[in-house]
């Protein structure tokens, strides 16, 4: 499904990969846009083929500078929630899809766009990125998950100092306070990100599922999931293979 301002690739090894294509507008998150990320989730999740997500943006400048501003014409309280509600929503569905998902921060994040590659399972920023949550220098608060999500990630002290002052960081900030995961030359950041998720994938999809829905959860529901996972048959095939001194042939099952 590509659809003008989403580009979906998907790869033979399991891997899709989803650009915003809007690199005029710094590929801002307008509502055409968050409609069609919202259906390539959906499609994605539903398809077994996809096994994991790449998500970039088209351009060198940026991945996504924010939701677009142009939009923010909002006539009442109601409309503005809703408008955020939908975000929410969204994001969710990338976040809980069961599928592992790689944000390649190719330069500007910043407002939604941070937001979008915080619902995502890991982040890899080239070394020009900057990212950041300038919400507040327009009177406003994220309202993508921004200050539910980042706090998690990077602890609530730096959350909020990126939150009330509205101003970006660079890469190697990012990686440094854990916003991040790693930091990779321009050229080569979707390569990294497409070897970083063949390594994920490669491992027992209803396993990877398993451990992202336990981090997710927190305290209290891991032996129940670990218990799930020791009924799957990729479990048998994954001990089986160890002991045989073979690769696993895993089924998802
Ligand atoms: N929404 C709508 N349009 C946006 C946008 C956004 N979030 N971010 C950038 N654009 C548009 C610009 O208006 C500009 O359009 P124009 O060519 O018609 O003037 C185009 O994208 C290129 O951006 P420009 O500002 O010229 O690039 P720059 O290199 O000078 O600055 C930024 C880059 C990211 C610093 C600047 O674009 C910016 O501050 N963007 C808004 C970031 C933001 O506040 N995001 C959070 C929204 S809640």
């Amino acid at each position: 499904m590509s659809s003008g301002c989403i580009i979906l690739e998907r790869f033979d090894d399991g891997v899709a990969r989803i650009t915003i294509n809007r690199p005029d507008r710094l590929n801002a998150l307008n509502s055409e846009v968050m409609k069609v990320l919202e259906e390539t989730f959906l499609a994605a999740a539903a398809d077994p083929q996809v096994k994991g997500l790449i998500l970039t943006g088209a351009g060198e400048k940026a991945f996504a500078a924010g939701a677009d501003i142009k939009e923010f014409t909002f006539r009442s309280p109601v409309e503005a929630q809703m408008s955020s509600e939908r975000g929410h929503r969204i994001l969710r569905l990338l976040e809980t899809m069961g599928k592992p998902s790689i944000a390649a921060i190719n330069g500007y994040a910043l407002g939604g766009g941070l937001e979008l590659a915080l619902a995502c399972t890991l982040r890899v920023a080239s070394t020009h990125a900057k990212l950041g949550l300038p919400e507040v220098k327009l009177g406003l608060i994220p309202g993508y998950g921004g200050t539910e999500r980042l706090p998690v990630l990077v602890g609530k002290g730096r959350a909020l100092e990126l939150l009330l002052t509205g101003e970006p960081v660079d890469a190697q900030e990012a990686w440094r306070i854990g916003l991040v995961n790693h930091v990779v030359d321009p050229e080569g950041l979707l390569e990294f990100c497409h070897g970083l998720m063949k390594r994920m994938v490669a491992n027992a999809p209803r396993a990877l599922a398993l451990a992202m829905q336990a981090v997710e959860r927190g305290p209290g529901h891991e032996s129940a999931l670990f218990g799930l996972a020791a009924s799957t048959q990729d479990m048998r095939e994954g001990v089986q293979a160890f002991l045989e001194k073979r690769p696993p042939q895993f089924q998802g099952r």
